[in-house]
């Protein structure tokens, strides 16, 4: 009986929809469709007023321009060549492990054996003991760890300083959380002869004259994308007394920590007295093993300022991939069994980008760019200007000069790099359209085919 009510219910249902249907096609031309379609126009589902602004990146564009224009590229932070073995054959070996729950949803807040190994590895580094369970939070990439650490301590009208250039996302996250950037610039002491990323510094007034009572924290980067600085001590201490004075948050994002060449030595802003309390670090898998697509992070800080992020991870992203985070884990195990050895390969990174740095800027420098030699990452700035009439800068239309001639590049010398004006706020972006983003973690013969490229054209 019910199933031929069930039946009835269905027939009587399909009825209405073919009915309903021809209706609406039939009586389009009296504005059915026009309603329908005017229905998802209306206001109501356009982007809220907190995102609004915040719907360009740099990367979507110029991936689709990289997908379009099949440019050498050297404009996203990733290495084109294999990912170290330690950290892919234990994935391997993840997979068809005996364990079935591998490849099942684990902790929330983190893999047990990826956070008691990130607890174990800074315990050594900050000189305190970390924990795993209170202290760490695994996330989706540095991205979400910034992203929930953002969310998690921001309300409507918090100020947050930011350092000029700075990576992309740091400004719309701010603003999407309801906050308001306040931006400071690296500006570089002497913009001739050889310059390094340790010449470009901020104006200590200046940054002092931010800080204000309504400012949550502020948004450090060390070492630095795009320009390659480490802050130095002195630098860091100024930044913590302020901090420290005003009682605000640091956000110490350190996915290069591993990547500093000799002699500078990276500082983590958390091991400068009374620091700890008050900052939240964020590291990432994809720049500590070279696997930026395995999109894993953590943060790591007080577990009272944790408690924020997991609130937001735990709403949002719930848990990471499994597999993912056991080889990371592994691969963390096996480095800090070799930590001080030259094979270690947080050591041995930054050996195997030295001699692709100086490359780097050596064939930049033969075709008339001043390139800001980095002190750790591996990405390089450069100031193009003296070659400006070589580009046709009015065949692309947009608003920044180092846009125009990323795009013209692209297109015309099939070389992509990435336009730094992306990293600055509305009012300093003139300070950054003399200069492009090159990243230098690229296979030997692309870095040659990339100088062979630019001498090519600037022969010309
Ligand atoms: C400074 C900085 N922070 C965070 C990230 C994001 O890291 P992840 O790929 O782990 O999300 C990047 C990636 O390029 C970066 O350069």
């Amino acid at each position: 009986m019910s199933v031929m009510r069930g039946a009835t219910v269905l027939l009587v249902l399909s009825m209405l929809t073919r009915v309903c249907f021809s209706a609406t096609s039939k009586t389009a031309s009296f504005g059915t469709v026009k309603n329908i379609r005017s229905i998802t126009k209306m206001s109501k589902f356009d982007l809220p007023d907190r995102l609004k602004g915040n719907d360009k990146s740099v990367w979507v564009e110029y991936i689709q321009l990289a997908l379009q224009y099949k440019p050498l590229n050297l404009g996203q932070g990733f290495p084109d060549y294999y990912a170290p073995e330690n950290v892919t054959n234990a994935l391997a070996a993840v997979a068809k492990n005996d364990n079935p729950l591998l490849q099942q949803y684990t902790r929330g807040f983190g893999h047990p054996r990826l956070v008691n190994v990130i607890a174990k590895f800074y315990s050594k580094l900050i000189n305190r003991d970390l924990d795993p369970n209170k202290e760490v939070l695994v996330t989706s990439g540095a991205y979400e760890a910034l992203y929930a650490t953002l969310q998690g301590h921001t309300n409507p009208g918090d100020e947050w300083i930011i350092i000029e250039p700075f990576f992309d996302c740091y400004e719309p996250m701010v603003q999407t959380a309801g906050g308001i950037p306040r931006y400071i610039a690296l500006k570089p002491k002497s913009t001739s002869g050889t310059v390094t990323s340790g010449d470009w510094v901020f104006d200590r007034k200046e940054m002092e004259s931010l800080f204000n009572e309504k400012t949550k924290g502020i948004i450090l980067n060390t070492p630095h994308n795009p320009i390659g600085k480490v802050f130095t001590l002195d630098e860091l201490q100024f930044i913590a007394n302020l901090a420290k004075k005003w009682n605000v948050l640091v956000v110490s994002d350190e996915v290069y920590e591993h990547i500093v060449y000799e002699p500078y030595k990276h500082i983590r802003i958390a091991t400068l007295p009374d620091m700890y309390e008050r900052t939240i670090t964020i590291g990432s898998a994809g720049k500590t093993f070279s696997v930026t697509g395995w999109k894993i992070g953590w943060a790591y800080g007080p577990a009272n300022l944790l408690r924020n992020l997991q609130v937001i991870h735990q709403n949002s992203v719930y848990t990471c991939s499994t597999p993912i985070q056991e080889a990371i884990a592994i691969g963390f195990e096996l480095e800090m069994e070799r930590l001080q050895q030259p094979e270690c390969y947080f050591r041995s990174l930054a050996m195997e980008l030295l001699p692709k740095r100086d490359y780097m800027a050596k064939f930049l420098r033969e075709v008339g760019m001043i390139p800001t030699i980095p002190e750790g990452g591996y990405f390089m700035l450069a100031n193009w200007s003296a070659l400006e009439n070589k580009v046709r800068l009015n065949e692309e239309s947009d608003e920044n000069k180092d846009y125009r001639f990323t795009k013209w590049m692209t297109k015309n010398v099939g070389l992509q790099g990435i336009p730094p004006t992306a990293f600055y706020g509305p009012e300093h972006k003139t300070l950054a359209e003399d200069y492009v983003r090159y990243c230098f973690i690229k296979k030997d013969e692309n870095l040659k085919a990339a100088a062979d490229l630019l001498k090519k054209w600037a022969s010309k």
